[in-house]
């Protein structure tokens, strides 16, 4: 078992810095959690708070009930998983598997058959005797992945283990990370700037802006159901459009734009009359033939479908993701629809809701 419990936890750098903002999570036993956020946003010092490399400045952790906050890191039961794979040149994969075992002394016999059953797993057994120099950015990965393995940790920690392979280990490197949680069915905590990651990971995505938790659930409820400005914007590629519009007569109306509302709609924004929201429409939530004329710039066929930008009326840009090819111009006139709408107070950037239950 190995339940988390982080509650209300800040950490103040010695340099007066605030990274992380009242911290609050239950994160049950072998969930696989994605801390996401821009750069600078507080996940790496999260992480470490948890490891133990970073102090707790306020707020407990607990691991399956018994406080460790204070609890050295040695004494915590996880293992990291670093960006640079933080591997010894000049030991073998073995050796360098095997490194934490050894440290702590255990029996050959039980070392050797931990490392053996690791690098099956990760598919390393032929990589054993050679040094990192000679494997592939990938290989290596592994490695440090292995290295955490050999330890049956109850907690595993990443931190960006994939910014350093390409576009396309990324994709396959991540799918095994997928695999592998499956397999050791253990308490994952993973960091990532990448959305593409988090959607594809996570039991639940935590996403984080300036220190602070944005928003927390599965990828599905963060991509659908943004509580604010900030998640609707970070998650989802092409990012959402955003347009600052004027609620009046059953119609939106601003930057260049005209939408009348269904009833439903209409009845979203019933404590919106006469004011002014942000309406947020996802590219892919914008299909041809409607009201709504974009003045287009660029037509990029990706094959499957069409990323198509241009201006509204007012010049505010948009992209629109259509289905399958397209061949429009720079300066045609796509007349669209805006389908899905999420709406958004200017003020407090949440998103506008009825609580109906
Ligand atoms: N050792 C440190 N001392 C002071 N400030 C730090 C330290 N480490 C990180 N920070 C600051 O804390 C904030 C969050 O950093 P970090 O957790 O590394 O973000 P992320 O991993 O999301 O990119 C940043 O503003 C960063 O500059
Ligand atoms: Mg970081």
């Amino acid at each position: 078992m190995a339940e988390l419990s982080l509650q209300h936890i800040d950490k103040i750098y010695d340099n007066n810095v605030q990274a992380v903002f009242d911290f609050n999570m239950e994160i049950a036993d072998g969930e696989l959690i994605v801390l996401v956020g821009p750069s600078g946003c507080g996940k790496s010092t999260t992480l470490r708070m948890v490891a133990g490399l970073e102090d707790i400045s306020n707020g407990k952790l607990l691991l399956d009930g018994t406080d460790i906050t204070r609890a050295p890191a040695k004494d915590r039961d996880m293992a990291m998983v670093f960006q640079n794979y933080a591997l010894y040149g000049h030991m073998s994969i073995y050796d360098n598997m095997a490194f934490s075992l050894t440290l702590r002394k255990e029996d050959k016999n039980v070392i050797h058959k931990k490392v053996l059953a690791a690098a099956e797993i990760l598919d390393l057994t032929s990589q054993l005797n050679k040094k990192p120099a000679q494997l592939s950015g990938g290989q290596r990965q592994r490695v440090a992945m292995g290295r955490a393995i050999v330890r049956s940790p109850r907690v595993f920690l990443f931190d960006e283990p994939l910014s350093n392979l390409d576009a396309k280990l990324r994709g396959s490197t991540r799918r095994e990370i997928l695999l592998l949680h499956k397999r050791l069915q253990a308490t994952l905590l993973y960091v990532t700037h990448d959305q593409t990651e988090a959607m594809t990971l996570a039991d639940r995505i935590v996403c984080m802006s300036m220190g602070h938790v944005q928003q927390i659930g599965t990828p599905m409820e963060l991509y659908d159901s943004p509580d604010n400005i900030f998640v609707a914007g970070f998650i989802g590629l092409p990012p959402m459009n955003f347009f600052d519009v004027a609620f009046q007569d059953g119609v939106l109306k601003g930057m260049g734009l005209e939408i009348p509302l269904s009833a439903e709609e209409q009845n979203r924004l019933s404590d919106y009359v006469g004011k002014e929201i942000t309406l947020g429409v996802r590219p892919e939530d914008i299909s041809e033939g409607g009201p709504i004329a974009i003045r287009v710039t660029t037509n990029e066929n990706l094959g499957m479908n069409t990323l198509v930008h241009g201006y509204t009326g007012d010049k505010k840009a948009v992209s629109a993701k259509l289905k399958g090819w397209k061949n429009y111009r720079n300066g045609d006139i796509m007349q669209a629809s805006f389908n899905k709408k999420h709406f958004f107070d200017k003020e407090t950037t949440r998103a506008i809701r009825k609580e109906e239950q």
